[in-house]
């Protein structure tokens, strides 16, 4: 079996990159471990940056998120129990869009079939081969039979536990890492968002996000201890808290309650191997990078990575032209980097990273700046709305 690009991985990067190589004219088969089921029901990201509607909406596979995502052009930043609004849109002409990633996955998975395409669910024991050659392999198991498929590319999209980036030989790849001391307890809950626009929350407990998935359901986030225990928090102790770091000064405002349906506890860390390609080998989204989720860039880059990496292989495929595969790692590079910055900034500036009051009251100096300067709030908007 040869395919021109073999894909690892039916995250939102691999399934994106085959769909934009198939309007390209360019063959690829689809390897992913878990079921469809699976993938279209896991929660993650939630905010499409404007680059990144544009994109979906170019290839043709935005009708249901133009129709029912939701267009915001603020945020919320709220620190001392006081309210800021960002005008995002007004200091830059662009939105975000609040759509679920489950939901992108979904809409690509959906496209994909009915364009024909060949995704294998519950693929095993994937082995990726020949990276320095011309014909590179991928081997896995497929029910109870063992297959090869050949390829002329492999696309390493298989996010950050996958088994592309550690298949590359040891020192032909440097990497770039911090932990951070917390995690993000999310919680998606069958209630009516009491609010229009996110808010992003630092409070002495801890930072806070609100955010929503539609009409009736709101997705919020608690900063949590790294290795916190989800059974230490019962539904009461999320909606106590949530209060305590949504107040407003003199108000008796707080979150909308209604039954948690979904709650689980994310790790946060910074995360970029470099170069993002070996020999016959590409890399995209979380397989090379891992942002903390404060400036909601993780699926965004992904998206951007899989963007320029199907256009050179457009370059090379269809016009005999090697020069943007080459400098497929470079172009990446330079967005990643930027939402790195921005990310571990957005964390910084609003996650408690221990009990210092000092840092505390740089934090607030910090967030005081954004609001007041609008050269700042400019800045946070150009890189949030992407
Ligand atoms: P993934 O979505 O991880 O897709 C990789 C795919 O490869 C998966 O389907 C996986 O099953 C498959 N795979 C793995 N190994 C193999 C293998 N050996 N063989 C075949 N297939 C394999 N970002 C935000 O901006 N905001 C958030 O709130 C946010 N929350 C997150 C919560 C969690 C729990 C996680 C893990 C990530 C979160 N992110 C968030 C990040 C964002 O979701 C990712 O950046 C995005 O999913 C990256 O897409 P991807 O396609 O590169 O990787
Ligand atoms: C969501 C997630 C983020 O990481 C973020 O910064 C904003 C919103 C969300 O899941 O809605």
């Amino acid at each position: 079996m040869h395919t021109h690009v073999g894909i690892v991985g039916a995250g939102p990067a691999g399934l994106l990159l085959s769909h934009l190589l198939h309007l390209h004219g360019i063959s690829s088969v689809v390897l992913e471990a878990r079921t469809r089921d699976h993938i279209e029901h896991r929660v993650r990201a939630g905010v499409l940056e404007q680059g990144t509607v544009d994109i979906l909406r170019e290839a043709g596979v935005s009708a249901r998120m133009d129709a029912e995502g939701k267009r915001h052009e603020g945020i919320e930043l709220r620190f001392d129990g006081e309210p800021h609004r960002i005008p995002m849109t007004e200091l830059t002409g662009r939105a975000i869009t609040v759509y679920g990633q489950q939901e992108v996955v979904k809409d690509l998975v959906a496209r994909r079939l009915d364009d024909g395409a060949d995704i294998r669910f519950e693929v095993a024991d994937v082995r990726i081969d020949g990276l320095t050659g011309d014909r590179p392999t991928i081997r896995f198991r497929h029910g109870a039979t063992e297959q090869e498929l050949s390829c002329d590319v492999i696309a390493g999209c298989d996010g950050f536990h996958g088994v592309c980036r550690p298949s590359v030989p040891a020192g032909e790849l440097t990497v770039y890492e911090r932990e951070y001391p917390f995690g993000w307890l999310g919680i998606l809950a069958e209630a009516k968002p009491a609010i229009d626009e996110l808010i992003y929350c630092l409070h002495d407990e801890g930072f806070a996000l609100y955010s929503m998935r539609s009409d009736h359901v709101s997705r919020l986030y608690l900063q949590v201890s790294a290795d916190e225990d989800i059974a230490a928090w019962p539904d009461e102790r999320i909606w106590s808290e949530l209060a305590t770091r949504f107040r407003l000064a003199g108000s008796d405002w707080r979150p909308n309650e209604g039954p948690i349906f979904d709650k689980g506890i994310t790790g946060m860390r910074s995360f970029v191997t470099e170069p993002m390609q070996y020999g016959r080998l590409l890399l995209a989204g979380d397989a090379v990078h891992i942002v903390p989720p404060t400036g909601a860039k993780g699926l965004n880059l992904a998206v951007n990575d899989v963007w320029i990496m199907a256009r050179a292989l457009d370059a090379w495929f269809n016009h005999g032209d090697d020069e943007p595969l080459h400098h497929y790692s470079r172009d990446a590079l330079r967005r990643v980097w930027r939402a790195q910055h921005f990310s571990w900034w957005m964390t910084s500036m609003l996650h408690r990273f221990g009990d210092d009051p000092y840092e505390l009251r740089l934090q607030i100096a910090q967030l005081n700046n954004v609001v007041e300067s609008t050269a700042y709030a400019t800045a946070l908007s150009e890189n949030y709305v992407g």
